[in-house]
């Protein structure tokens, strides 16, 4: 596999429109092929089997508007063309908790970012198989209703089907979902071709073009304490050599010597990205949940899977003009202390060239209050959780990655519910994070504040015992890039992340890290808003 960069143009996905009506959209999922890119030793394009909705990876945006709902009914047609059902692309590692119909790929799609009410999250236990045929023991209801009852911002959708999400995401089920309101359209941000999303993936590939999902069991350094399966797949993390933006091999985009808006999303599995672009500033002025008090200036953006970042450019700097800008990458794997990227590969994302002539003025501004009014604190919280990151080996001698509590220690996805707030209940979680790697942290239902993160004794911490967390140094408030809404967090490895956030919809939701390999492997957790059912 001979693979240029910067020959293939980004593609923008289509925006997604309904079905019937004006608010109500069929998202068929299947498999099909596409070429992302890449080409061989003779110059012929790939094709490469993928997953898409409707008919597309990544998958059609969906543009939605403040408190204007939406019904989605995203249809599992992993199915041949006489309707039976596809088996997996990649192999299941049949030791992991897990999705498991009898026939059929299970599938369910969550609203990442999404204020959702709880039958239509996408819980990892609400998957299906194609004609709904069987379904998780969470499966409410076929049609899934997204309220919008939330600010203007970036948001995602991706497969989330329990204990085979990387493998359902890494097929290639995800994409953007944009909310807009009307605050947000008066501000004269960058808008139409000038807007462009970017979701940045890691990829493997086999010679032929088809993508590549390695086997866990060469991972392995010390002979196993027990025989595993020869199909195993998770892994401690996973990793590409290939980056894909918006679904093409190290594409590139031609410009104009203006302003544009980049909403940026990290879709990979465990990558963590540091981008810069030579010569020019990024103004954030977005997160996860909606836009920051003011713009922020920074020359390198560092974003985890699953965070959104929302940054306005500017090409129109004559020390830029006619040039190839190649955006670059510089963080380790695993982040933040592991290999640095390859200079020729994961090094690189994609090239801006600024070639293309000005059509016209450009009106549009970076305007330096971002909201109506600042971000409000959400008041007192009536509940502190202490809750923990830990890394520990399973039966097979594997990494595996857990939640759990200060008081209980180490915890399942299955172990009994430890986090229930109240419904309406403003809590603050304190996450402790005692492994060697940092963790993106994501909440469902709701977008959290951080108050601030503090560094901690690890080598001191015995777990379950809470007397044993020994503070360090003084606690830091949030860099002004993560003092907006966020849902995903970065929590660094020795350091707690004291974040706060208020549950105000009832139901059972879950929070896992959002390295797609650990929140397979039990580093995800239930938490239930409300009154518990018996
Ligand atoms: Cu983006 Cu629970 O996931
Ligand atoms: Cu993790």
């Amino acid at each position: 596999l001979s693979q240029t960069k910067f020959v293939n143009e980004l593609p923008i996905p289509e925006v997604l429109q309904p079905t019937s009506g004006e608010t109500y959209y069929e998202v068929p999922i299947t498999q099909f092929e596409q070429h992302l890119g890449l080409f061989d030793e003779s110059g012929k394009a790939l094709m490469t089997t993928v997953w898409g909705y409707n008919g597309s990876y990544p998958g059609p945006t969906i543009e939605a508007y403040k408190d204007v709902p939406i019904t989605v009914r995203w249809e599992n047609n992993l199915t041949d063309k006489d309707g039976f059902p596809l088996i997996h692309l990649f192999s299941i590692d049949p030791t992991l908790h897990r999705a498991d119909p009898d026939k059929g790929i299970p599938v369910v799609t969550h609203l990442h970012g999404g204020h959702t009410e709880v039958a239509s999250d996408g819980h990892p236990q609400a998957w299906y198989t194609p004609y709904f045929e069987e379904k998780g023991e969470h499966f409410v209801k076929e049609n899934y209703e997204y309220a919008n009852d939330q600010e203007a911002t970036t948001l995602w959708y991706h497969d989330h089907a329990l204990g085979v999400t990387r493998l359902n995401v890494y097929a290639g089920l995800a994409g953007f979902y944009l909310l807009r309101d009307a605050w947000e359209s008066s501000l004269n941000l960058p808008s139409g071709e000038y807007e462009v999303p970017l979701v940045i993936q890691d990829r493997l590939f086999l010679e032929n073009g088809d993508l590549f999902y390695p086997s866990g069991i060469d991972e392995l350094e010390d002979p196993l304490e027990k025989p595993l399966p020869s199909d195993v797949t998770v892994l401690p993390e996973m990793f590409g050599n290939i980056i894909l933006v918006n679904g093409k091999a190290w594409p590139y985009l031609e410009v104009e010597p203006r302003k544009y808006r980049l909403r940026l999303l990290n879709g990979s599995d465990s990558r963590f990205y540091e981008l810069f672009l030579p010569g020019i500033n990024f103004y954030q002025i977005g997160s996860d949940g909606g836009l920051l008090n003011s713009p922020v200036r920074q020359n390198r953006l560092t974003i985890g899977p699953g965070e959104r970042l929302d940054v306005i450019v500017d090409f129109s700097d004559p020390q830029v003009s006619g040039q190839t800008l190649i955006m670059k990458n510089t963080a380790r794997s695993p982040y933040p202390f592991g290999d640095t990227p390859k200079a020729n590969t994961t090094g690189q994302i994609m090239a801006f060239k600024v070639t293309k002539a000005l059509a016209g003025p450009d009106t549009s501004v970076i305007p330096l209050n971002l909201r109506p009014s600042p971000i409000n604190d959400l008041g007192e919280s009536t509940e502190t959780r202490k809750l923990v990151l830990f890394e520990g080996t399973d039966e097979y001698g594997r990494l595996k990655p857990m939640l759990g509590t200060a008081q209980d220690g180490p915890l399942e996805y299955m172990d009994e519910i430890t986090e229930n707030p109240m419904l309406n209940a403003v809590e603050e979680w304190e996450i402790y994070n005692t492994t060697a790697d940092a963790h993106p942290i994501h909440l469902h239902l709701v977008h959290f504040q951080v108050i601030n993160t503090q560094k901690f004794n690890v080598k001191q911490y015995v777990p379950k015992d809470e007397n044993s967390i020994q503070l360090l140094g003084q606690p830091k408030p949030p860099s002004p890039e993560n003092a907006g809404w966020k849902d995903t967090f970065i929590v660094y490895p020795g350091e707690v992340a004291r974040v706060k956030a208020k549950f105000d919809k009832e139901g059972f939701y879950v929070w896992h890290c959002h390295i797609l390999s650990h929140e397979d492997y039990e580093m995800m957790r239930p938490f239930y808003v409300g009154e518990m059912p018996l």
